[in-house]
């Protein structure tokens, strides 16, 4: 089990799906050194579990999280910024390979919104707001926050939030391309549980194929990323999984797979 003992993180699984939830309620989730060190260690744990299929990260009703723990940085130098390579550690996160959903309900602000930008897919409660407010501290995004959000919502949008450090709402974060769907908040949990549901019973392979896939079109040309494109999808014919998938279409049933 991942039933480890944290201490700002809550972690459970269900069934092939696991779920992390932030749980500093008192800093409304605000992510501290030892925050990044357990979300990390979770992931990855859950990462390297082939029983695992989908990770769901989430926080409370009032805040997905409020973004990075300003009071631990508050007084530290430039050197010890650089030396300490703040922040670097969650590029860990970034690596993980099972598709991670972002549930977000409340205060999505700062490192907060960064941290959901980093997850594959965001569903948001009706609830949420985003937004990169580091401008009103004297500093910019540091944890992806200008690249990411650039190629979620376009450089208008981004420059907008960026520069003026303005929150916008769940409608304006779906009609902007920032998050896939938004849901009453009393439905979020269950939301996002039944995507993370739906992709862990497909076919592993395919499923880490795919996410390859698309993650490389923010890293690649368009003739190189289709040829990436191409050969995954070459390569997924050696699969078991190729096999049953097609075979259960033809004979139009559903498809039993080996690689879950
Ligand atoms: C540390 C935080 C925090 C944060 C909230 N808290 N956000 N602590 N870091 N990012 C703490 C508060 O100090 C307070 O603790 C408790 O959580 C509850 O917060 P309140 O402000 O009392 O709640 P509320 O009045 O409801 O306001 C909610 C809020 C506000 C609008 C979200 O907390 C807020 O503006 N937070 C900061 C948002 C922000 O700037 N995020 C970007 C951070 S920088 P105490 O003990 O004081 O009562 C970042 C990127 C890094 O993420 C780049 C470098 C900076």
């Amino acid at each position: 089990g991942h039933e480890n003992a944290y201490e700002n993180i809550l972690v459970e699984t269900r069934e092939r799906v696991g779920i992390i939830t932030l749980n500093r309620p008192r800093a409304l989730n605000a992510l501290d050194a030892a925050t990044l060190r357990e979300v990390v260690s979770a992931s990855t744990a859950l990462d390297a579990d082939p029983g695992i299929g989908a990770i769901v990260l989430t926080g409370s009703e009032k805040a997905f999280a409020a973004g990075a723990d300003i009071k631990e940085m508050a007084g530290r130098s430039a050197p010890e910024m650089y030396l300490a390579d703040w922040f670097a550690g969650w590029d860990a996160f970034t690596r993980v390979r099972t598709p991670v959903v972002a549930a977000v309900s409340g205060y999505a602000l700062g490192g907060g919104c960064e941290l959901a930008m980093m997850c594959d897919l965001l569903i948001a409660a009706d609830t949420a707001r985003f937004g990169q407010p580091e401008i009103n501290l004297g500093v910019i995004p540091g944890m992806g926050g200008s690249q990411r959000l650039a190629r979620a919502v376009g450089k208008a949008k981004a420059m907008d939030m960026v520069l003026t450090g303005r929150h916008i709402d769940a409608v304006e974060a779906e009609r902007a391309g920032l998050v896939s769907r938004v849901v009453p908040a009393a439905d979020l949990l269950q939301e996002a549980l039944d995507v993370a549901g739906t992709i862990a019973a497909k076919s592993l392979p395919s499923v880490l194929a795919a996410k390859e896939a698309v993650d490389t079109a923010f890293e690649t040309t368009l003739a190189q990323g289709v040829h990436l494109e191409r050969r995954l999808f070459h390569a997924l014919f050696a699969t078991e999984d190729q096999k049953e998938g097609m075979a259960a279409f033809t004979q139009k049933r559903e498809p039993r797979f080996t690689h879950r």
